[in-house]
């Protein structure tokens, strides 16, 4: 069997649609107990196509409820990503003086025959029976594009200082912001971008906008700090394909300005497939965000199984101080560690003999993990998750660091779908001789956070292994390694 013909099968604790094709997540709000989840949707076809929303809720960030397809395309064309929030005091008169449901989503009508020939705007949708049904706001689009081609993607927020709602808008290579008081009137305030980050030929994307407190920052260091995330698509011009990168700031409700040096770039991920990454709005406690688990390099050709598209786990974010400044730090939803696992412990080891060393025998479902590992300088380690297709971590120590290095290079030895997929590629480092790597691996994906002394990254991936039934193993390459804790969790089977 080749890559190319491998049917994917349904992950256990990942989301996929019902049918048809999925890219970003939309529209994400918690709204009277409710997680709700709207996404780009293609029901009738594999393949991208004029876009709908499609529409899932949860209690628990586990378990998804399908619900029918909030919006599809019309007269105004077909529906992108955008965001949703609850209007809690009725200041759009849209709700009889009740909290309800707005969708922000952006109209994207193509011209004439050229789908390069497109106008995008900005519509509005409201609910007043929790997300269940949507009416289209009678005075659609509330922006138009001034003079931008692309300009799509919207995440509002409210800027508790200003007492204001805020709108973070991708247009062409930039982020611009608008300001109300009453969600359906928008004033433009500012743009961020030029200069700042990464570029290639794409536009930006699915801005997010958040505020956090920092942890581990000193008494003279800022209480919290905004974050600014923005997606990169996927053109010839970068290897990478479509990647997520965030920028570390101040907002004053008007102008956001960067903490990092201009050319500075800031990975959210370093795998190869995390995109379009939404945070949910209205959230009770802490910062919970999502991303489409996929990259739009070679997406649209990757094994389909009458769907295709995964959404990452919900991930909570943290910001914390760090020695080269404050930086995000990511960890699965705590709902996602609650579902009656049964977990095995890896035995502390002191020295690891060079070799491989199986840590876990193969299961039979879904698997989370946890290692501690410490490296002596030019230590050098692999660690394989899922073994069907080879893929590895490598961790390799230098004197006050580890490197990390994603192999998927293996996958060659199966034809792959798509050129770009098998590639190895760096995934930057981590501080320290100490690093903890936390997993996930699902039917199709597998989910990394490794952490240093104080710097973590994440790397995520789609992976496309036949099952899950994979022994966890290391291999110690060179050095002197230790193995501090681990532990394996499974369903029961
Ligand atoms: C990002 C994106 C968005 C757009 C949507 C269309 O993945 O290209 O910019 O709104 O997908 O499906």
């Amino acid at each position: 069997m080749t890559l190319a013909d491998f049917e994917p099968k349904r992950p256990e604790v990942h989301f996929v649609p019902p049918m048809g094709w999925m890219n970003d997540p939309n529209g994400l709000v918690f709204f009277e107990g409710e997680y709700h989840l709207f996404y780009q949707f293609h029901p009738f076809s594999t393949v991208w196509g004029p876009m709908h929303w499609g529409h899932a809720v949860s209690r628990d960030l586990c378990h998804w409820q399908h619900l029918p397809i909030a919006l599809a395309p019309n007269e105004e064309g077909a529906c992108f990503s955008d965001s949703a929030v609850v209007d809690e005091h009725d200041v759009t008169g849209l709700f009889d003086g009740q909290p309800g449901l707005l969708a922000f989503y952006t109209g994207h009508r193509v011209l004439s025959d050229d789908p390069e020939d497109y106008q995008q705007s900005q519509c509005l949708a409201y609910s007043r029976d929790k997300g269940r049904t949507w009416q289209r706001y009678e005075r659609n689009p509330i922006l138009l594009p001034p003079g931008f081609k692309d300009f799509r993607d919207l995440k509002v927020v409210w800027h508790s200082t200003s007492q204001r709602w805020v709108m973070a808008l991708a247009c062409g290579q930039e982020i611009h912001f608008y300001i109300s008081h009453n969600l359906l009137e928008w004033q433009f305030a500012s743009a961020f971008g030029e200069g700042e980050g990464a570029h290639t030929q794409h536009p930006w994307e699915c801005p997010d906008l958040f505020e956090l407190p920092v942890e581990g920052a000193g008494p003279d260091e800022p209480e919290t700090r905004w974050v600014l995330v923005v997606g990169i698509g996927a053109t010839p011009d970068n290897p990478f394909g479509s990647f997520t990168q965030y920028f570390v700031g101040e907002f004053d409700g008007q102008r956001f300005s960067n903490d990092n040096a201009p050319g500075t770039v800031l990975m959210m991920d370093e795998g190869r497939d995390f995109y379009a990454v939404q945070s949910w709005s209205n959230t009770p406690g802490w910062q919970l965000a999502l991303a489409w688990l996929n990259n739009w390099q070679y997406a649209p050709q990757s094994p389909e199984a009458g769907w295709r598209g995964t959404m990452s786990l919900p991930r909570e974010l943290a910001l914390c101080a760090t020695h080269c400044g404050v930086r995000l730090r990511q960890r699965f939803a705590r709902e996602t560690y609650q579902d009656g696992r049964v977990m095995d412990t890896v035995s502390p080891r002191s020295a690891l003999a060079v070799g491989e060393h199986c840590l876990a025998l193969p299961g039979q479902a879904a698997v989370r993990g946890q290692l501690t590992l410490s490296l002596e300088a030019r230590a050098k380690v692999a660690l394989s998750l899922q073994q069907g297709y080879q893929q590895r971590l490598i961790l390799a120590a230098g004197s006050a660091d580890i490197a990390l290095f994603y192999e998927r290079q293996g996958s060659n030895s199966q034809p792959a779908f798509d050129e770009h997929f098998a590639c190895d590629h760096a995934a930057g480092s981590v501080d320290g001789r100490t690093v903890t790597v936390e997993w996930w691996c699902d039917h199709g994906t597998l989910e990394m956070l490794v952490e240093g002394a104080s710097e973590q990254r994440a790397i995520t991936q789609v992976s496309f292994v036949d099952h899950v039934h994979q022994p966890v193993t290391l291999a110690v390459i060179s050095g002197q390694v230790a193995i501090e804790a681990g532990a394996i969790q499974r369903r029961p089977e």
